[in-house]
């Protein structure tokens, strides 16, 4: 159990001050540079065991402290009355590529930015007023503006730019939506993606609808690269790696990456085990994301193969099918209809093919970090806002099983260190 007990003040203080120096000097162990406003800082914590708990105490103790300076009247007065215009300025700062309007090693006056945005510039002032005050910019001596570290991080790494444009302009409008959703529902959240709080806004249409029908494909495009950006902390493609032996699966085995967006995932397995043949399925829409995604050397091992996974899997027999972050978008009627489809093509029994899942697995409160607990209540929130999903405890994905067929059973369940989700392996056992 992790304790969260009640510490005053200065006890949490000091405790903040031993974890941060328990911080730093693992950091320096094993030399990763110290974290930093500059703009030069790494944008990640490295994925190092010691370093990942000491950070974790620390920002638990450090939200405590927050809570505890601030008192609850002004915590709540302050929490909903700032925190939609933080989210709001993120999107404005997005939108409008502020991230180029400031050159990464030098600085842009107020009007300089407003001309390279299209902004007028008292926008341009308050806008970063406010996110100056939580150092995403910063204001040099001679009143130009400057990067800092996470404004640097989102010019360098464009996938981040998308991750903020789909959570905030397709799902945020949906978590302002949800309270008259669950109130115009009867209390309960509809189980019909195409009557989400977030398709409420989307003129009635279910997310993913939207997301593959818009213009183009920029929609599908940007949600495809928000889901490439997780690839760090909670979700570090690392995690997938060391969750299932991949290297035990024999040469020429063949891994169907189903839902597998551009094939990142696939791409970065494929790298560490070049005995590995992928086929990365997805949606007509996103197979324009395969180039940016698979590099050139990796292209004939791993394919990508138009499927909606509702329909027969063409791909039979394979050694492994991977579902990552695919079931907690479907409400349960629709999970076990995937599930089924796989079920039909697996070659049962020992040595057959395996199910490899990659979602969260719902901790008991207070049994994992703070930091990855609210990763995972949000995770099951967003699924409900905007999909009519959820997240699943352990007993919830044993009964999704068993609903989609009695022979699959869950072999293995590991939760990398650090993971916000687990990785899970399932068998289709000979007999009913
Ligand atoms: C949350 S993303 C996960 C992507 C990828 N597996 C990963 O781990 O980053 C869900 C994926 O399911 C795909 N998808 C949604 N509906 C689909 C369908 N009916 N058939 C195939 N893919 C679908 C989406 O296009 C998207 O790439």
């Amino acid at each position: 159990m992790v304790s969260r007990d009640t510490l005053s003040l200065v006890d949490l203080a000091a405790r903040i001050a031993a974890d941060a120096k328990k911080l730093q000097q693992r950091l320096e162990t094993i030399g990763h540079p110290q974290p930093s406003f500059a703009p030069d800082t790494p944008a990640i914590y490295p994925d190092d065991a010691e370093a990942q708990a000491a950070r974790m105490k620390l920002i638990t103790a450090a939200l405590d402290l927050y809570g505890l300076a601030t008192g609850p009247r002004d915590f709540i007065v302050w929490d909903a009355f700032l925190s939609k215009h933080d989210t709001m300025t993120f999107d404005v700062l997005n939108e409008f590529n502020f991230w180029h309007a400031v050159p990464i090693d030098n600085s842009a006056s107020y009007a300089e930015i407003a001309q390279r945005t299209g902004l007028e510039e008292a926008v341009v002032r308050a806008v970063l007023r406010l996110s100056m005050s939580r150092r995403v910019f910063a204001e040099g001596q001679d009143g130009h503006i400057v990067h800092t570290a996470v404004s640097a991080a989102m010019t360098r790494d464009r996938l981040l730019q998308s991750w903020i444009g789909h959570h905030l302009q397709d799902v945020a409008p949906g978590c302002v939506q949800f309270a008259r959703h669950l109130r115009a529902n009867g209390g309960r959240s509809s189980t019909d993606p195409a009557k989400s709080a977030v398709a409420e806004t989307l003129g009635g249409r279910a997310l993913f609808d939207v997301l593959e029908a818009e213009g183009d494909g920029w929609r599908m495009r940007r949600f495809a690269e928000a889901m490439a950006s997780m690839k760090s902390s909670s979700h570090d493609l690392e995690h997938v790696h060391a969750g299932f032996d991949w290297g035990g699966l024999g040469k020429g085995a063949t891994v169907v990456d189903v839902g597998g967006s551009g094939g990142h995932v696939s791409a970065s397995l494929a790298a560490a085990h070049p005995g590995l043949r992928f086929v990365v399925q997805d949606l007509p829409s996103v197979e324009a994301e395969y180039a940016a995604a698979v590099p050139e050397e990796l292209r004939d091992r791993v394919k990508f193969q138009v499927h909606d996974f509702f329909a027969e899997q063409p791909e039979r027999g394979a050694t492994v099918y991977l579902l990552r972050h695919i079931l907690h978008d479907w409400p349960d009627s629709q999970a076990v209809a995937v599930l089924r489809r796989l079920v039909a093509a697996m070659r049962p029994g020992e040595g057959g093919s395996r199910i490899v899942i990659m979602d969260v697995v719902m901790a008991g409160h207070g049994t994992v970090p703070l930091p990855l607990e609210r990763v995972q209540s949000c995770m099951d929130l967003q699924m409900r806002v905007a999909l009519c999903a959820h997240e699943r405890t352990r007993a919830q994905w044993e009964e999704l099983l068993k609903e989609s067929d009695s022979r699959l059973k869950l072999k293995g369940l590991v939760v990398p260190p650090g993971c916000a989700g687990a990785v899970m392996e399932v068998v289709l056992e000979d007999e009913r």
